[in-house]
């Protein structure tokens, strides 16, 4: 295994040795506030008995998994609950693999960094598909890059870094190309919530035995530090990643499951709406700074990501460098993401300074 250290964790570690005060636009940490009955939760956790303190079901707590496979029109059976959407991504990619129907691992160019670890640590060989310069998908793109040795088709929608959302046809087309291939589509939609376009679709609106989703509530919840997340797989594949999950894991977090499962039940869509209406005034405001400076950007229509790039000034490690030190602004290098945004910088906008940050690059490139 020759997988690096993840590059953000050695930008946040430049940016925190910094001597001025630097806007941190690096992690995919929300700054907002969880639901409160997610709180709630938590504070009743603290005195249920202490049985309630031992191992839950290794595939999570049952109520959990109804809860959801009742909100997603799904078998209970086929829910897993996982530690993160990282680990849902990994058993999905880990039982399509070992299939024996092919061992590529179709993935976008730009790309979340941990589709290719995960590959490589699998034994699988990733195959980038180019995406269009908004960040859209082309199926035919996709397709023509499929072949008998795909053994799984990996996709982000809403997507990080490009915050691009994939639509019904594209979703639709996805699972049609994984089933002429022998393939299994894992749709990762951990950014379900943070739809701005209208335009989500997930892949459970396609009946297939060739799609596996996995989502997340790290993002939707704000909890990146619980670790409570789920796949939905095929009916083959649902029995061995539930022994995967267990012995790679034993089980998950019993009060973080507890606190989901509340929050899920007694929170209702304000909370997401609010979320989703702060975050496009974030984008709004960054944005519009970003035209002030120059710079060339995608709007995201979902998730929470921006890719800009400035003449002249590619997206390199040593430039990330600079606008911490000069600028005080933290982004990530564009070459984190693949080969095609090398020249770019992605901003994450989890900070209420965004708007700020983007006045101080203006004044760093004017
Ligand atoms: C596309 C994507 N998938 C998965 C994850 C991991 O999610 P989790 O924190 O639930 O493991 C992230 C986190 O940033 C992500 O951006």
């Amino acid at each position: 295994m020759d997988y690096e250290k993840p590059l953000f964790f050695q930008v946040m570690q430049y940016a925190e040795r910094a001597e001025r005060d630097v806007i941190d636009m690096v992690s995919g940490n929300p700054d907002w506030e969880p639901p409160e009955t997610l709180r709630d939760g938590l504070r009743e956790y603290a005195d249920r008995p202490v049985s309630e303190f031992q191992y839950p079901p290794s595939d999570g707590l049952r109520d959990l998994r109804e809860e959801i496979a009742s909100r997603r029109n799904v078998p209970v059976e086929r829910v897993i609950v996982t530690n993160g959407g990282g680990e849902a991504n990994y058993l999905a990619m880990a039982e399509a693999l070992d299939r024996d129907a092919g061992n590529e691992v179709l993935l976008t160019d730009p790309v979340y960094p941990y589709y290719p670890g995960k590959t490589q640590m699998l034994g699988g060989e990733p195959v980038y598909v180019p995406v269009e310069a908004d960040g859209r998908l082309d199926p035919t793109v996709v397709r023509e890059h499929a072949s008998d040795g795909t053994a799984a088709i990996v996709v982000n929608s809403p997507n990080n870094p490009t915050g691009a959302v994939y639509g019904e046809d594209t979703i639709e087309e996805l699972v049609a190309i994984a089933e002429e291939n022998d393939a299994i589509l894992v749709s990762d939609e951990v950014y379900d919530h943070f739809d701005q376009s209208g335009r989500f679709t997930s892949a459970l609106s396609v009946d297939s035995e060739h799609r596996a989703i996995t989502a997340s509530f790290s993002k939707s919840m704000a909890i990146t530090g619980f670790r409570v997340g789920y796949t939905v797989l095929p009916p083959a594949l649902a029995e061995p990643a539930r022994t995967r999950h267990m012995l790679v894991n034993v089980t998950g977090s019993r009060p973080a499951q507890y606190a989901v499962l509340k929050a899920l039940r007694e929170t209702g869509p304000d909370y997401y709406e609010g979320t989703r209406e702060m975050l496009a005034t974030r984008i709004d405001a960054f944005t519009d700074a970003l035209d002030s400076a120059g710079a060339q950007y995608t709007r995201p229509d979902g998730a929470f990501y921006v890719l800009a790039r400035f003449e002249g000034f590619p997206g390199t490690m040593v430039n990330v460098e600079r606008l911490i030190d000069e600028a005080g602004v933290a982004g990530m290098p564009g070459e984190a993401f693949g080969e095609s945004r090398s020249e770019w910088f992605r901003f994450a906008l989890v900070t209420p300074r965004a708007e700020e940050a983007a006045d101080r690059l203006a004044g760093f490139f004017a």
